[in-house]
């Protein structure tokens, strides 16, 4: 009998699957896990389904990862949490604040689970989980040992870790460890927290202005179906950058450590008049052109087309390709948009 995965991903999708296994604890975890990968059927790690795609109904069993528990110890400078990959990121965030353990506040509010966190190593309002992030623990499909990288090794970059890449497939993630720093230090350096600069600003602050912003820019999966920003914003050479400024003066780009330019995807798709195209359910989102969104009824194939279609319009326009941030869910695992 297939079960909807309607309720588990935040577009909403109303792909099937064969199975759902939900898990509560670490052991549990790695004892499906370690069947499932001894079959040769497809098998997908799943959290809160807020950055994937389902084109097509999935031949195979999720495993919905629930399993909770927050540790926390302290040496003289530091706070160490280890974190339970189950554990909803939002609520961990609060949870710290609430004991007295700052340096997440500008994370607040992203949808998803802790052990899906350091996978695209998210990020937003100036912070990104590498700046905190001290070790992974996952479990290896191929030696089935618990493993620990500490963070150098985790190749962290923006939006990327080795999970996408050489653990693609191999890995589920089982627990995550933050070191965060007694001594607070506000990050107010992202747009809309600079006017908070001064010596009072708390975290508590901090997280209730980032939890505000959110809200008034980014659509709520439970009304409006979306996996948050839809792509990456495409990093460009600065001679690209110089050149396409004498056309769009008002191009939006911020400088990079390497010299690089980091560009608004948003703005290239609002530039490009894409605000409410819409594919089949699927459209641009009218107030965040980074958002894609179901208006009810979309299927995968349409946010893939309309992606597509964004795609093509800012590269006529701009010469920059949009790389998608989800992962997108064929029938026996991600596969290309
Ligand atoms: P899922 O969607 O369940 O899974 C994503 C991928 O990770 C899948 O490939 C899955 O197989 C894999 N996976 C999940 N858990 C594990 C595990 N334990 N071990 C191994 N693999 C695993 N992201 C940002 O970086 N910054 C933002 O500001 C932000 N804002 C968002 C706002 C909205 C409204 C939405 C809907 C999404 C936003 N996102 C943002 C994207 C999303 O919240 C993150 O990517 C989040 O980490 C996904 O967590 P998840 O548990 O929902 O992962
Ligand atoms: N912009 C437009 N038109 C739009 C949307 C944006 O002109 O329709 C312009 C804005 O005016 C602003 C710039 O683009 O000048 C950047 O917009 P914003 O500050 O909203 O951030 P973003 O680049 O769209 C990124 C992340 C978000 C993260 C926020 C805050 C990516 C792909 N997205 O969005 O992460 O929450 O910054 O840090 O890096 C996600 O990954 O899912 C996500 C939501």
């Amino acid at each position: 009998m297939p079960i909807s995965l309607a309720p588990h991903n935040t577009l909403a999708l109303s792909q099937c699957c064969d199975a759902i296994v939900e898990v509560d604890s670490k052991q549990q975890l790695i004892s499906v896990v370690s069947e499932l990968v001894s079959e040769s059927k497809p098998m997908m790690i799943l959290g809160g389904g807020s950055n994937v795609v389902f084109t097509d109904d999935f031949s195979g069993t999720i495993v919905k990862v629930l399993t909770k528990g927050i540790k926390v110890v302290e040496d003289e400078f530091n706070f160490i949490v280890s974190v339970q990959a189950g554990e909803n990121w939002h609520d961990f965030v609060e949870y710290c604040l609430e004991n007295g353990i700052n340096g997440l506040e500008n994370l607040a509010l992203i949808p998803g689970t802790v052990g899906a966190a350091p996978i695209q190593n998210i990020g937003a309002y100036g912070v990104e989980i590498d700046n905190f992030c001290s070790q992974v623990e996952y479990f290896d499909y191929k030696t089935s040992q618990l493993i620990t990288l500490v963070a150098d090794q985790c190749q962290f970059g923006y939006r990327d870790s080795i999970f996408k890449h050489q653990l693609k497939d191999k890995a589920v993630i089982t627990e995550v460890e933050f070191r965060l720093p007694k001594l607070w230090t506000p990050n107010l350096e992202y747009g809309p927290l600079k006017h908070l600069q001064g010596d009072s600003v708390s975290a508590q602050t901090i997280f209730e202005t980032v939890c505000d912003v959110r809200q008034s820019k980014l659509p709520d999966p439970k009304v409006l179906g979306n996996v948050g920003s839809f792509f990456k914003n495409p990093i460009i050479s600065a001679k690209q950058y110089l050149e396409l400024l004498t056309k769009f003066s008002d191009l939006v780009g911020y400088a990079q450590s390497d010299g690089t330019i980091k560009i608004a995807a948003g703005w290239l798709i609002d530039e490009a008049n894409l605000k409410g195209f819409t594919v089949g359910g699927a459209a641009v989102h009218t107030k965040q052109a980074l958002v894609l969104v179901n208006l009810g009824g979309a299927t995968g194939h349409d946010i893939c087309q309309l992606a597509h279609g964004v795609m093509d319009k800012v590269y006529d326009k701009f010469n920059i390709n949009l790389e998608p941030e989800p992962r997108i869910i064929g029938s026996q695992g991600e596969v290309d948009i």
